[in-house]
């Protein structure tokens, strides 16, 4: 675990500019290493991140009863033999991946118990979708003091539609319908590129999955065993926008190795309205500068819209363009909460709970502050912040990097849990980042 006394200092205005090897996407791998609890069998996922992410759910593994090593160049080893443990209480509140353990401990112990999630403070964050599908596919789920405490002989398959497409619960259907007796059919699923990862994972386990990614539609058609298998983890997607707008908003440019073009389509088309560049080679991406930036109005939204956790770095380049720019968040309620730090920095925002006129959303008419006007350009100035979540501290970074002057960033731990070495590899790029 990093240390919680750990800071980042950076003295900002160098510019990033060079080219970046992005990691296994943390959304992804913490997912696969689930689903290997669904056999017996060795299964090898090549490209993990060595993120804490990552470090917290193969503790998880281990408790379950998995045996996990790390190979050479990011390859993690899972094999589960059997379940030791149906009971993961002592991870409590580090992340939110233990509810996706119901599927996998369900099917092979009958009985599974998880502690309240935790996770990055920006909404109400309920996981009402899971236990209600779960529920309808035969669990029976008390609540706990601290934990959900599942039973069920057997899950069985059933027609299930989801609210909104929640990527998580997807998933948690997803790993409890493939062992599951008879067909599971998901209306209003999420088709993340992530999720699409994990699916692809569990087919060449055996499981059989079909997608109607048009019409947000999965049937899983439950089999007796799964089995071992060997699975390469999708480059991370939050990381590629993160260190493009690193770059871009420091007035450099950077080639992205590893990254996917096809994942990124609205982040790039965003680039290219605000005046930037991408070309693609290979499968490298490169981003350049604009001549000047230009405004935007953004609306996040489930893919193939822009994703909810890409609009913080963005706000720190839409300081930058001349006039003004709308973020209106419509997947997390309470998600420009590190606005006001870039106010603090001398940025132009106002927040409000209404949504832009004429584009309502499910939080219209609701006192959710979801909707973000940012006028450029200011000149931001260094400063001490505290970060809070994951994609609200890339923004801080971001903008200490952009900034004049010195910043005193505590908080690392939130990045370290989504970002592998990140302060390392923004030193390669040029920037003056010290984690003391
Ligand atoms: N929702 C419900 N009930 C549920 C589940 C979701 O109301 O049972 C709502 C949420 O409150 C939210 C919306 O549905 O308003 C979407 O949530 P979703 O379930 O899709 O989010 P998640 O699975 O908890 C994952 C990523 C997030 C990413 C979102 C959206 C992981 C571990 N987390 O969260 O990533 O922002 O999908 O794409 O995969 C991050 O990496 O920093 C991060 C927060």
């Amino acid at each position: 675990m990093s240390d919680v006394s750990e800071r980042f200092i950076i003295r900002g205005g160098m510019v990033l500019s060079g080219t970046v090897q992005i990691r296994g996407s943390k959304n992804a791998a913490s997912k696969a290493m689930i689903a290997a609890l669904l056999t017996d069998e060795p299964c090898i996922l090549e490209n993990i991140p060595f993120s804490e992410e990552v470090a917290i759910t193969r503790e998880l593994c281990e408790r379950i009863g998995s045996s996990v090593t790390y190979g050479d160049d990011h390859t993690c080893n899972i094999v589960t033999p059997r379940i030791r443990e149906h009971s993961v209480l002592a991870l409590s509140r580090r992340n939110r991946i233990p509810i996706l353990a119901f599927g996998p401990l369900l099917a092979r112990a009958g009985t599974a118990e998880v502690p309240f999630l935790g996770g990055d403070p920006i909404g109400h964050r309920p996981i009402d979708f899971h236990l209600e599908a779960l529920t309808r596919m035969g669990a029976t789920i008390e609540r706990r003091e601290r934990s959900y405490y599942a039973t069920a002989p057997y899950l069985t398959g059933t027609d299930i539609e989801f609210p909104f497409p929640s990527v998580g619960a997807t998933e948690s259907v997803l790993l409890a319908g493939v062992l599951a007796r008879g067909t599971t059919r998901i209306a209003n699923v999420a088709i993340e590129p992530e999720v699409e990862n994990l699916i692809a994972m569990l087919t060449a386990m055996g499981a059989l999955i079909t997608v109607e990614p048009e019409a947000r539609r999965i049937t899983i058609e439950g089999v007796q065993q799964l089995h071992g298998v060997r699975h390469r983890i999708i480059p991370d997607r939050n990381e590629a926008v993160s260190f493009a707008v690193a770059s871009l908003a420091t007035g450099g440019e950077i080639t992205l190795q590893g990254a996917t073009a096809a994942h990124l389509g609205s982040f790039v088309e965003t680039i290219r309205a605000t005046g930037g560049t991408m070309t693609e080679l290979g499968d490298d991406m490169h981003f350049g500068q604009a001549q000047k930036w230009l405004t935007t109005d953004i609306n996040t939204a489930p893919h193939p819209g822009f994703m909810t956790d890409w609009q913080q770095p963005l706000a720190v380049l839409l300081t930058q363009a001349r006039g003004t720019s709308t973020i209106h968040e419509t997947v997390y309620e309470d998600r420009l909460g590190y606005l006001k730090d870039l106010a603090r920095m001398g940025a132009d925002v106002s927040i409000s709970d209404e949504c832009p006129e004429g584009n309502p959303c499910r939080f219209s008419g609701r006192t959710f502050n979801h909707t973000a006007r940012i006028t450029g350009p200011a000149a931001l100035q260094g400063t001490e912040i505290e970060i809070t979540d994951i994609r609200a501290g890339m923004a801080h970074i971001i903008a200490a990097l952009s900034a004049r002057g010195e910043s005193v960033i505590s908080g690392t731990a939130h990045i370290d849990r989504g970002y592998e070495k990140l302060d390392e590899r923004l030193r390669v790029l040029g920037a003056d980042i010290t984690r003391v």
